[in-house]
């Protein structure tokens, strides 16, 4: 088992050769332009915590498999969720302007180049995982299981659903508890769903693993989203990264607008221990995920 460190690490290598850097207004025949490959490594390989690729990887280690032949359905997963913070960030969606400590891709390349950015990263990622697909000979099965839950957790009954309700909900004085469950499950639990599943089942996992990953992964996504909706209220915008009171402003339904700050940060502590819960079956081998989650829980960034 690796460090977070180690997983982002590796992942940022592999992220770094999918997507070269090319020379400058290069617009060749049959190649990505630069200006586009600019644009996606700018938002891509600014920092970001890695999350998803480092569960993806460590779930699938945790369960027996290998990591280089995963590497790319973590980088995949990345770049899914790099291109839905370009478009979240849009004028359309949230309208931010600073994004992993840095303007936000639309800021600097202008909303059009921003949507193809976008665009480019999430097309990639299944050129990317199919290309691995056809190279591993009888592990087809489990790379197109691991594709398919990578393509779930950011669609439309997951990611993409989620951000509709949540745009939906903006400025409207009727949220419910119901409709918090619904999109904090949406935007941002079913991609962690989709990256710890598709750990899984590239190593081969059998039903009673994927189920208790699905618990954890259910358990930590919810916990991510309630605390980002509590940093958006009290993180120092600089480490954070990204701007601070803007939910609020923009009307935005949160596990703070509904809970209050004080019962936002009880329901992350309610939901650490769901995801511990969770881990009972496993012994040493999960103590990346359950650091994981106790230092997602208590983070300031
Ligand atoms: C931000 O995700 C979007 C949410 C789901 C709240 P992260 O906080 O994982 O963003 P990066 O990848 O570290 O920038
Ligand atoms: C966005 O949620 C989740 C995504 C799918 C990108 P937020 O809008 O709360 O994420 P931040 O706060 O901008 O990172
Ligand atoms: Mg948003
Ligand atoms: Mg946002
Ligand atoms: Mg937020």
């Amino acid at each position: 088992m690796k460090t977070l460190k180690e997983y982002a690490s590796l992942t940022q290598t592999r992220l770094s050769q999918l997507i070269p850097s090319l020379p400058e207004n290069a617009f060749e025949p049959g190649e990505m332009p630069a200006l586009l490959a600019e644009s996606m490594r700018y938002s891509l390989l600014a920092g970001g915590k890695r999350l998803r690729p480092a569960m993806l990887l460590a779930a699938c280690e945790m369960l027996g498999g290998e990591i280089e032949p995963a590497l790319d359905y973590a980088c995949a997963i990345e770049m899914i969720h790099t291109y839905s913070l370009i478009h979240d960030d849009l004028p359309g969606m949230d309208d931010d302007d600073m994004r992993r400590g840095r303007p936000t891709n639309h800021v600097v390349f202008g909303v059009g180049q921003a949507i193809l950015a976008g665009d480019g990263l999430l097309n990639m990622a299944f050129e990317v995982m199919l290309k691995s697909a056809l190279k591993a000979g009888s592990n087809i099965e489990k790379c197109v299981r691991a594709a398919g839950e990578i393509a779930r957790g950011a669609g439309v009954t997951g990611m993409i659903a989620g951000q509709c309700a949540d745009l939906y909900q903006e400025g409207r004085e009727d949220g419910t508890e119901e409709m918090l469950k619904f999109i904090h499950e949406g935007k941002t639990m079913a991609m962690f769903v989709g990256a710890m599943r598709a750990g899984a089942c590239l190593a081969g996992a059998d039903e009673k693993a994927l189920n208790a990953v699905t618990e954890y992964a259910r358990a930590f996504g919810l916990l991510f989203q309630a605390s980002d909706d509590v940093l958006d209220i009290i993180a120092d915008p600089a480490l954070f990264g990204h701007s601070v009171g803007k939910d609020e402003r923009d009307g935005k339904l949160t596990a703070v607008s509904v809970l209050t700050l004080e019962g936002a940060k009880a329901r992350v502590e309610t939901l650490l221990k769901e995801a511990v819960c969770a881990l009972e079956g496993f012994g040493a081998e999960a103590d990346f995920f359950r650091s994981l989650a106790d230092a997602v829980a208590h983070r300031d960034h």
